[in-house]
């Protein structure tokens, strides 16, 4: 850790300019504004911008793109190197999910889920990797895993309605995490620390789980709750500040101890 830094700017992230994906979903508005709020730029990308349009300022870029098409991929690379954007973190949220059962599943979801969860991830860290940038501090890597990469859904607090996760997404996430490890064995020679946050089930305000799915999985949590956006908030400010100096390689579990019984 730089020796300039006192417990006042230990939690500072205002320096940074964060390329987050995803960021027009339920955890991605909260992180944007979360930055934002913080005084850090954001380079948003999604594949649709209808949420993060409503949000106005200088510090949002916000880029309407698809992370498994190559060529929209490159081109946002490319346009970054051309205006000298010297991103200093990363962080791969966007992800998809199939709710459909096991033996229904299609070559579609299991190749789709696979190229946004895993390939597009190692594709813009590769990118990301190969910017250019004058940053003193290490430069940060956020995966956003899951629990379900560490443990498996237990299928009795689903009824038949209700969003299951699947294997391929279970097994996406699972690779979020080992990739994570991967990239974090780079620190020295990159200058980046990589670590991952793996969340609980958190409450969807637009779009609910049913009742009888929040009750069974509150029974599960110690916390006997699902988690909401805001409480991801605090542990993606340590892992992009100086306090997270020493931290790497790292998943940690945001889910209200779900997984430790
Ligand atoms: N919601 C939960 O309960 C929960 C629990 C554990 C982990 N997570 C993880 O948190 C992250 C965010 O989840 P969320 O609940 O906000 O989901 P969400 O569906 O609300 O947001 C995901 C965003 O990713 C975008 N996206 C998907 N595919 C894309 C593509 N090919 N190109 C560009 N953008 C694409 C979507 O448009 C969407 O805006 C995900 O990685 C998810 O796996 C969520």
């Amino acid at each position: 850790m730089n020796k300039n830094y006192t417990l006042k700017n230990l939690f500072d992230i205002s320096y940074h300019k964060v390329l987050l994906t995803g960021a027009n979903g339920q955890l991605g508005m909260e992180i944007c504004e979360a930055l934002l709020d913080l005084g850090a730029e954001v380079y948003a990308i999604d594949k649709t911008l209808s949420n993060i349009e409503k949000i106005e300022t200088k510090k949002l870029k916000k880029f309407k793109l698809d992370i498994t098409n190559k060529g929209e991929l490159e081109g946002l690379f490319t346009f970054l190197k051309k205006k000298n954007m010297n991103l200093t973190a990363l962080i791969n949220n966007a992800a998809v999910s199939f709710f459909s059962p096991f033996k229904k599943r299609t070559d579609y979801e299991l190749d789709y889920t696979y190229n946004v969860n895993i390939k597009a991830p190692i594709k813009l860290i590769q990118n990301f990797l190969k910017l250019k940038h004058q940053l003193k501090e290490h430069r940060k890597i956020i995966n956003i895993a899951s629990i379900y990469g560490n443990v498996s859904p237990n299928f009795s607090i689903y009824e038949k309605k209700d969003r299951r996760n699947s294997e391929i997404y279970g097994a996406s996430k699972a690779a979020l995490i080992q990739l994570t490890k991967y990239f974090s064995t780079m620190s020295k020679k990159e200058k980046i620390l990589v670590n991952a946050i793996a969340p609980g089930g958190i409450f969807n305000i637009k779009s609910p789980q049913s009742k009888s799915f929040i009750k069974k999985y509150s029974s599960l949590c110690p916390l006997k709750r699902l988690a909401n956006t805001r409480e991801m908030i605090g542990i993606i400010i340590y892992l992009l500040s100086e306090s997270s100096s020493y931290t790497n390689g790292q998943t940690i579990m945001i889910d209200g101890g779900y997984s430790s019984w």
